[in-house]
């Protein structure tokens, strides 16, 4: 009885996200005309929102869902491994007909799909533009009975992989033959790469066939919406938002610790002192010249951030791309604002120029 009742308060719910899951509803509601770009800071909840989304989506869509994380995408044949999924049991015909049968809530696939004959030809074809073409053909029988959305999730991945040309461009325009020209798939490609994303946000081929989605830690309200499931104090809910304001992923692990019986405001102080020594062993790089910085340069950088949360910015620099690189930093391209990957990589910030005035 312990046990179960250990893993049952040990279950996080999904919290909140009314507002962006109200806007992707509304996309979803529409014919496919555009791509997504769903961007934001590190571990701000984006993949934890679309795959809840997915997961509510009614018996009229199926999802293919395509995670790059960790994938080593180097060529054509790790690419079409990445995309697809081999469904031994069946013929082709049979998971057409397995996808288009209606079901009680919207289909979920981890992978498109196919048979290991289609696969093997597939590899054998050799080319990107037989992929594309081989999945037109396949959203469009789908399409007869379903809405199929395509979620390419850590899209910077493949963002130098090149066979003749860059994978990339051939990509984005098999989206925008889904989207704008066929509008036979909802295309939502995710990333926290911020580099990434001010490239997309440039490029020509992209301009007017794209929406940008902004998912961002949480706000006030929501953070607390979310300590107050777990019983979290007054004086600790306040601490937490001072500390880590609305990161996802630190909220979760301080409910844990809360659930274990953990003082709040040592386990804070703690992530804090543990953000204050990464950002300062940067230093011991430009030290040890295995960077190419130089300390002051990126003490001014850092400077900016002493009595403001977020600037916005005039022109990129070389050390803030740098800071970029590094997940200190986060840029918004779309905005032309950068601010600190987290409430945490502020104050961590603030902790590193006092050090350095005491030396
Ligand atoms: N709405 C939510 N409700 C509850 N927990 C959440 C929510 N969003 C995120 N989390 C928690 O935060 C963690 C990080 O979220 P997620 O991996 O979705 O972030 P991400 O923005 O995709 O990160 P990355 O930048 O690494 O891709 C999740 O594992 C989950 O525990
Ligand atoms: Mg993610």
């Amino acid at each position: 009885m312990r046990d179960f009742e250990r893993k049952e308060m040990r279950k996080m719910g999904f919290h909140d996200r009314e507002r962006e899951i109200k806007e992707i509803m509304n996309i979803l509601n529409t014919e496919p005309t555009l791509i997504t770009f769903i961007y934001g800071p590190i571990n701000s909840g984006k993949t934890e929102l679309i795959n809840h989304l997915a997961k509510q989506l009614p018996e009229n869509y199926v999802v293919f869902n395509v995670n790059l994380r960790g994938k080593f995408i180097s060529d054509y044949r790790d690419f079409v491994r990445a995309l697809f999924k081999i469904e031994r049991e069946k013929t082709y015909k049979d998971i057409i007909r397995k996808i288009s049968e209606v079901s009680v809530k919207a289909l979920n696939f981890v992978g498109i799909p196919v048979t290991e004959d289609i696969l093997n030809l597939l590899f054998k074809e050799r080319t990107y533009e037989d992929v594309f073409e081989f999945l037109e053909d396949y959203f469009m029988k789908i399409g007869e009975n379903k809405n199929s959305v395509l979620i390419l999730d850590e899209l910077q991945v493949i963002k130098d992989v090149k066979v003749d040309e860059l994978l990339i461009y051939k990509l984005f325009n098999f989206f925008i033959r889904l989207t704008k020209e066929l509008h036979l798939c909802h295309v939502f490609a995710i990333t926290s790469d911020s580099l990434f994303v001010e490239r997309i946000y440039k490029e020509a081929m992209l301009q007017g066939r794209c929406r940008y989605l902004f998912v961002d830690d949480f706000d006030y309200e929501t953070a607390i919406a979310f300590l107050n499931k777990y019983k979290f104090g007054e004086k600790e809910k306040e601490m937490v938002w001072e500390y880590v304001g609305g990161k996802p992923v630190y909220l979760v692990e301080l409910a844990n610790a809360k659930m274990n019986g953990k003082d709040i405001e040592e386990e804070v102080k703690k992530l804090l002192k543990i953000r204050t020594n990464q950002i300062l062993s940067i230093f011991d790089e430009i030290s040890l010249r295995k960077v190419e910085y130089s300390e002051e340069a990126i003490i001014e950088e850092f400077k900016r951030f002493e009595n403001e949360e977020i600037i916005q910015y005039d022109r990129m620099n070389k050390e803030k791309i740098f800071l970029v690189e590094r997940n200190i930093l986060f840029i918004d391209p779309i905005q032309r604002t950068v601010k600190p990957q987290s409430k945490l990589d502020l104050l961590a910030i603030r902790n590193v120029l006092k050090c350095e005035r005491k030396k």
